[in-house]
Parts: structure tokens; C-alpha cells; sequence
């Protein structure tokens, strides 16, 4: 087990697009297995690289009880849209409306290089779309309309980890009921 302290908002790392990963060898499978155990141990229902400090095209997701991860991915997404509560491990605590397509299919590679084709709906789509977000220094305020986040933002500066510089001991002051991404 290799638990990684999770990068909060307020850390330049997340707004830093990560780059392709050329190489997939073992550090690339160490860095999965990274992600795949700081986003069980938090929990989370997604995790991105960047949010370990690690800048690399990679993300872990647990939806529905499917572990699994997406390398380099390039998405797909329905006209059709959902709106509901999303958050972030790295905004611990804030839950917000956020428009996200209702569907997506994404295609990238495994840890092995193989070619990966992965579709989802509603959670797996929403958590799609916020954890490719991630790799290009997208954040998920940045995807809700004015006045959500508005009201965001004003949860962030209340929040008690708000401030705090660089990485930080993991905070986790509640289940995320599998919504933190
Ligand atoms: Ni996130």
C-alpha cells in the first residue's frame, strides 16, 4: 500500500496540464497502484494523477463497485446533459451542481499500453469528464454556472483547509459517499 497526500485546491500542480505518457513501464505501474490506493483510502470514486503531484496523462476510477484507470484518454461526449452534486478530493467537504454531458465514451490505454475503450453514463460519465478535467488544469468549479459557483467559492474560503500551502496530511473530515473525484 502506497497512500499519497491528495493536493488541495490552491496547489499550482492542479492547474498545471499534465503531458502524454510515452513510456509504459514500471513506474508507470507503480503510479497506478498509487492512485488506485490513496483514491480507496480517501475515499473517492476518482483520482487523477496531477492531484498526487504526479504530471501524467493518468487517472483511477471506482464507480458502481468497477475499479479501474484510463491512460491518455480522449473523450467522446453526448450533446445530452446531466446536472447534479459533484465534489473533489481535492476541495474536501464542497458539493456542488455541476453540468456535465450525460454520457461519455473514452478511449486511452491501460498500464500495459493496450488500447482501452471505456463508456459510461450518468456517475461514470460525470466522473469521466472531471478526472480528464483534471489533466488539463480543469477544475470542477470552473464547469458550474455563475451563481454555483459563486456559492463555491465562498464554501472554499470558509473551509477550514483553505490557505494551506502545498501538499498537505490527508484530509478526509467525512465520507465522500463515493462522490469525491
Ligand atoms: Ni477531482
Amino acid at each position: 500500500m502506497s497512500i499519497k497526500d491528495i493536493r488541495l485546491f490552491g496547489d499550482p500542480v492542479l492547474r498545471t496540464p499534465a503531458i502524454e505518457v510515452v513510456d509504459f513501464d514500471k513506474e508507470l505501474r507503480q503510479l497506478v497502484s498509487d492512485l488506485t490506493d490513496t483514491m480507496m483510502d480517501a475515499p473517492g470514486a476518482g483520482l487523477a494523477a496531477p492531484q498526487i503531484g504526479v504530471g501524467l496523462r493518468v487517472f483511477t476510477y471506482f464507480v458502481d463497485g468497477e475499479l479501474g484507470h484510463l491512460i491518455n484518454p480522449t473523450l467522446d461526449l453526448s450533446e445530452e446533459l446531466q446536472d447534479g452534486e459533484e465534489g473533489c478530493l481535492s476541495f474536501p467537504g464542497i458539493y456542488f451542481d455541476t453540468p456535465r454531458s450525460l454520457s461519455v465514451v473514452a478511449k486511452g490505454f491501460d498500464q500495459y499500453g493496450e488500447p482501452v475503450t471505456l463508456e459510461g453514463s450518468e456517475l461514470m460519465a460525470r466522473c469521466i469528464q472531471h478526472e480528464t478535467d483534471h489533466l488539463d488544469g480543469v477544475l470542477f468549479i470552473d464547469r458550474m454556472d455563475r451563481e454555483q459557483r459563486k456559492h463555491a467559492m465562498k464554501a472554499i474560503r470558509d473551509a477550514a483547509w483553505a490557505g494551506q500551502q502545498g501538499p498537505v496530511v490527508k484530509v478526509s473530515p467525512h465520507p465522500t459517499f463515493g462522490k469525491g473525484l
